[in-house]
């Protein structure tokens, strides 16, 4: 045996890069925008049809496919002891609306593509090693992220929620779900909950999001933490009326509520003195949103993170106690303050890192220690079982923007790494 623990010698993970890049290319293809964006959302035609593909691909590379009732989709490769716990590698395909073709994308794909050079090498797990593809990471439909990994981590709260879910056009969760032949009954939710100890591990391959790994010139992040994501839904309503007619000082502007809690939100983010805090007003919306028309309703959704727990919470109170402070002055009613959620940060497991490094160093790969400062649904399956994460570099650090990018190059090098930590602890 050689010193990365098993016998097939490293020189003999070959990966077929080039079948990885146009599989992506075709992944991409079910999308809802043009090209080269990509918007893909939960339970629509596209995803279904992304999961289709998916499927069959895990089909050819002799997996056994199984889903759970909201979609998650597992694909095992059965090792010579499957009654241990399984080794899990996976991520979603979902796209936030006119993004790319990687997030996620990466650490489905590349993790089929990892599978398939351990079978081409001859490695025999002992552990199985399975492929789990996430529903709905992107919180783009219901509001929610990591929808399917925090229900496979066990949220009562979430499952009890997802009843009476609906999304903008009022199609609830339980019909989406079910038009794409998924569940048919609320109480089918928390069937998806893992029981403790289903996994030793579980790996993530992803690109990086961030700019670091290219300028530094490194090939491999190994990820630490997950920084701690929380997300807010406000709304203000004033009285609205005549944009000619009611005169400045009879007006209860809800728009300009709003327009004052976003620079509010950005005041109190920088106050925390650490370049770590960080917060985003990506929706804000005006009713009746018409120019001659006053805001009478405004609708706001925050998103604001930290590595540090304590102080992104201490930024949520800010934002609150700014939102009461500007309703009152300004007249108008704050009538939803709803904290959709308000995660704690996710380490990664030591022995995990260790592998990712030491599976980086066999291969003559470049590595640096990074934390992760977008989500995933890693943060999750922390919660169940020990995780890691693998980060490669991507084009300037562009994500959730078409413009997302990473060479073939990059890829292969991380579906290795992705390979040779899923053998080594498929042994453990
Ligand atoms: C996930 O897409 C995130 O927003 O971090
Ligand atoms: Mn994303
Ligand atoms: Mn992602
Ligand atoms: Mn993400």
């Amino acid at each position: 045996p050689s010193s990365h623990g098993f016998s097939t010698p490293i020189t003999s993970l070959s990966v077929d890069a080039d079948t990885l890049v146009k599989q992506i290319e075709e992944l991409s293809t079910f999308s809802d925008s043009p090209a080269p964006s990509v918007t893909r959302i939960l339970y629509t035609e596209k995803d279904v049809l992304a999961r289709r593909f998916v499927k069959s691909l895990m089909g050819l590379s002799g997996l056994s496919v199984r889903e759970d009732a909201v979609g998650n989709i597992f694909g095992r490769w059965d090792g010579s002891e499957p009654d241990l716990p399984a080794v899990a590698t996976g991520s979603h395909a979902d796209a936030i609306p006119f993004s790319g073709k990687y997030d996620g994308v990466v650490g489905v794909l590349g993790a089929l593509e990892a599978i398939n050079v351990l079978k081409r090498s001859g490695f025999k797990p002992k552990r199985s090693l399975e492929i789990i593809f996430f529903t709905s990471e992107e919180p783009t439909r219901f509001g929610i992220s990591c929808l399917g990994s925090r229900l496979l981590a066990g949220s009562d709260a979430l499952a009890k929620a997802l009843e009476t879910t609906v999304d903008g056009q009022n199609i609830s969760f339980i019909s989406a779900a079910s038009s794409a032949g998924y569940l048919t009954d609320p109480a089918q939710i928390s069937t998806v909950f893992l029981k403790k100890g289903s996994y030793s591990a579980f790996l993530e391959l992803h690109i990086e999001q961030g700019p670091i790994l290219e300028e530094e010139g490194i090939s491999i992040g190994v990820v630490t933490a997950i920084a701690a994501p929380a997300s807010l839904k406000v709304e203000f309503e004033g009285t609205g009326g005549h944009a000619g007619a009611v005169l400045m000082p009879y007006r209860n502007d809800a728009g300009l509520a709003a327009a004052e809690l976003a620079l509010a939100v950005e005041k109190h983010v920088l106050d925390s003195g650490s370049i770590d805090t960080v917060g985003t007003v990506g929706i804000l919306e005006l009713h009746p949103g018409a120019i001659n028309s006053i805001p009478s309703k405004s609708h706001l959704e925050i998103d604001t993170r930290d590595i540090d727990e304590e102080r992104r919470n201490i930024v949520l109170k800010k934002i609150h106690e700014s939102a009461n402070e500007i309703a009152k002055r300004r007249r108008v009613k704050l009538s939803e303050f709803k904290i959709i959620n308000q995660d704690p940060p996710a380490h990664s497991d030591k022995s995990i890192i260790e592998a990712m490094v030491s599976a980086a160093k066999d291969l003559n790969l470049t590595h640096k220690l990074m934390i992760s400062r977008a989500y995933h649904d890693s943060l999750f399956m922390a919660r169940v079982s020990p995780m890691g994460m693998i980060f490669i570099p991507c084009y300037k650090g562009y994500s959730h923007k078409p413009e997302e990018f990473a060479s073939l190059k990059d890829m292969s090098n991380g579906v290795k790494v992705l390979a040779l930590t899923l053998a080594k602890l498929s042994l453990q």
